[in-house]
């Protein structure tokens, strides 16, 4: 029987970046993974470019950016290893990149060049890894050791860290194994759900919106501060800084609310794009989700200047602030809208504008695990030391995805994983 100093159970981001920094503190260290290749949602993160950090993270404020049944969870492993330490690994590596959109940074050339550093760090610290190899169950044996059965025979360690991430994609490799190890030893669970993932509309309601798949455009979107004061909660992060939620009164009416400034995208079977993604982390079953479709302009004011100066037909004058496209079905819905502008009455065109500018529509659901970038939910932070990512089972780690610690889109997970395995190397 093998025996390490650790045994990190999954090869993607997280898994084999601790592994790679527990190596080159000479402890023995052997990375398992059920699949042939390593660091499968590393290859596809960022359209193939891997957005691999985001550099605007406030540390001191984390609830900003991540969602959590405890949100401050992650200030100490972000703090202590933060995008700086992560961009400073990347330069070392000569990797090219460049920043995007928003403190998203990209490679210049692949997510490969990032697979490649992971593998090399894990090189430099005598890394075993063994790949595809299934791991069949773990049990403590003794005082302070994990036994651990493999296909390729049982290995033995004093910690063992469950990287294996969360739901998201099953079909490159996604399972549930973190989820049954915590159940094994007795730790509680965040209820898992999609998070960053397309929503779904069906029903007469999407009828006038479903030949618009394909057109994108910059919208404004929220969620909550609708409810009732006697509706739950949003689990999760408190709003976004800046937001109206944020600024409104503790307590009041508005105080879930959660907006984006973010691009929109129909598709054939409802909404996606960077708003969509967004603002699904924060979304509800039987909750609507509030849009404007024009947020950088007075709608109101425009339309009515129009009234006055223009002879074109409502839609095209509607065409010079939203997608013509947009414009065409939108008037669609009403008659009062199928006219010239000048000869639209004052109702309908404030009907037209308040439409435009705060449509309201409820999601009938989401496309689910096998299109979301992440799961929410996971491993409660309650049960592991924010220090450490050790367990109430000693010797028993938890890091990146499956722990009830998620990101928004734009880098934000993937510093979640660098820091949180750097927490845990620091510490076994
Ligand atoms: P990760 O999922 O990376 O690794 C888990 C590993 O465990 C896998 O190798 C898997 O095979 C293995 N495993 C699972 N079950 C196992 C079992 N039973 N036995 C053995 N091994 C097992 N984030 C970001 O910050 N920027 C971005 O650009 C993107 N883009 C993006 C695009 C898409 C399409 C997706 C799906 C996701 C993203 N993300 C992202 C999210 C990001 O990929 C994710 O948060 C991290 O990969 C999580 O890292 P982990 O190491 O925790 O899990």
């Amino acid at each position: 029987m093998q025996d390490f100093d650790v045994i990190v159970i999954g090869a993607g981001a997280a898994g084999l970046f601790c592994a790679g920094i527990a190596g080159q503190r000479r402890l023995r260290v052997l990375v398992l993974d059920h699949s042939e290749k390593v660091a499968e949602k590393v290859r596809i993160s960022g359209g193939g470019r891997a957005n691999f950090t985001n550099r605007d993270i406030d540390v001191r404020q984390p609830h900003k950016h991540f969602l959590s049944e405890n949100p401050n969870f992650c200030r100490s492993a972000l703090s202590r290893y933060t995008p700086a330490d992560f961009i400073e690994l990347v330069q070392k590596h000569g990797i090219a990149f460049h920043e995007k959109h928003k403190g998203q940074l990209f490679c210049d050339r692949s997510a490969e060049d990032l697979i490649q550093m992971l593998l090399r760090e894990c090189e430099a610290g005598g890394v075993q890894r063994w790949q595809p190899c299934a791991v069949k169950g773990v049990r403590v044996s003794g005082e302070s050791t994990y036994e651990i059965d493999t296909d390729r025979g049982t290995v033995t360690s004093r910690t063992v860290v469950i990287a294996t991430g969360g739901l998201s994609i099953p079909k490159i490799g996604a399972t549930d194994f973190g989820y049954r190890i915590a159940r094994q030893f007795g730790l509680r669970l965040v209820e898992p759900r999609p998070g960053l993932v397309p929503l779904t509309f069906d029903g007469d309601g999407w009828v006038p919106y479903a030949n618009l798949a394909g057109l994108a455009l910059p919208v404004q979107i929220e969620t909550g501060g609708h409810v009732s004061p006697h509706a739950p909660p949003l689990r999760g992060s408190l709003p976004p800084e800046g937001t109206p939620s944020a600024l409104g009164r503790p307590g009041g009416k508005r105080k879930n609310l959660v907006t984006f400034h973010e691009d929109l995208l129909f598709t054939h079977r409802g909404l996606s794009g960077p708003a969509i993604l967004q603002i699904s982390s924060y979304w509800r079953d039987d909750t609507p989700i509030r849009l404007n479709l024009a947020p950088d302009v007075n709608l109101t004011e425009a339309l009515a200047r129009a009234k006055v100066t223009s002879r074109k037909l409502l839609a095209n004058e509607l065409a010079s602030v939203v997608p013509s496209r947009l414009a065409d079905a939108w008037v669609q819905q009403d008659a009062d809208w199928q006219r010239p502008v000048a000869e639209a009455t004052d109702k309908a065109l404030a009907r037209l504008a308040e439409r435009l500018s705060r449509w309201e529509i409820t999601p009938t659901g989401c496309e689910g695990y096998k299109k979301a970038e992440v799961t929410l939910g996971g491993v409660d932070t309650r049960d592991l030391s924010s220090q450490t990512m050790e367990s109430k089972q000693a010797g028993l780690y938890f890091i990146g995805e499956v722990v009830d610690v998620t990101g928004w889109l734009g880098g934000y997970n993937f510093q979640w994983a660098w820091s949180s395995a750097h927490a845990c190397a620091c510490a076994i």
